[in-house]
């Protein structure tokens, strides 16, 4: 009878114990974090050409270019938020989506928005460095945000920025994203 009551103590015990273990238990959430960061990629392949095209076409002015940072800012404001609102992933290595191709999208992401606004100049744009620094706060917050909701994904997509981060130095404007890559 003690013997049984002892056991049934340490049962509970155990139990208590057991459960806040379990609920800090991640789940891989990598399947939400992808789609997350494919809708701001599909973005990025809208406003960054358009940029390029209103360059070629010489209609590039604050206006145009403001109206698709702004449609930029908008579209990595959703990114961070929804993988704010993403539990934290335990990743995987070898199940679809995989950590990697989740940093390949962003890293992808990275470097249009890097090498997209690198022939813009105020001569053309004479507000440009006011309009682009307005990206800094909310890109490099997204990346932060990835780097929470997957942890260490930054670490590849600072590897794959390694040649277009000089774009983002040139700009000077990009001081925090520059930080949030591990520049
Ligand atoms: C992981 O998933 C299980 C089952 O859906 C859930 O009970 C648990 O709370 C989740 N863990 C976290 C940390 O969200
Ligand atoms: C290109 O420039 C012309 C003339 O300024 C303008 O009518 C046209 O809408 C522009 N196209 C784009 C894609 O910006
Ligand atoms: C990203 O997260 C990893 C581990 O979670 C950390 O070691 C690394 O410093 C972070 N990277 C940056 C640039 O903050």
């Amino acid at each position: 009878m003690i013997a049984f009551r002892a056991l049934a103590v340490l049962a509970a015990v155990a139990g208590a114990l057991a459960n806040p273990l379990q609920a800090r238990q991640a789940n891989n959430t990598n399947v939400d974090i992808h789609d997350i960061v494919s809708v701001l990629d599909m973005q990025i392949h809208i406003n960054i050409p358009n940029i390029l095209t209103l360059q070629a076409n010489h209609t590039a002015t604050d206006g145009t270019i403001g109206t698709q940072v702004n449609e930029l800012i908008t579209a990595f404001d959703a990114a961070h938020d929804a993988l704010l609102n993403t539990p934290v992933s335990s990743g995987s290595t070898t199940e679809k989506p995989t950590n990697d191709d989740i940093s390949v999208i962003f890293g992808d992401v990275m470097q249009l928005v890097a090498t997209g606004l690198s022939g813009l100049t105020p001569a053309v744009v004479p507000s440009f460095t006011t309009i682009v620094a307005r990206l800094d706060p909310s890109v490099s917050a997204a990346a932060t945000q990835l780097n929470t909701t997957l942890p260490g994904s930054i670490n590849f997509v600072h590897t794959l920025m390694l040649d277009a981060q000089q774009f983002l130095v040139k700009e000077g404007t990009w001081p925090m994203t520059l930080a949030a890559l591990g520049f």
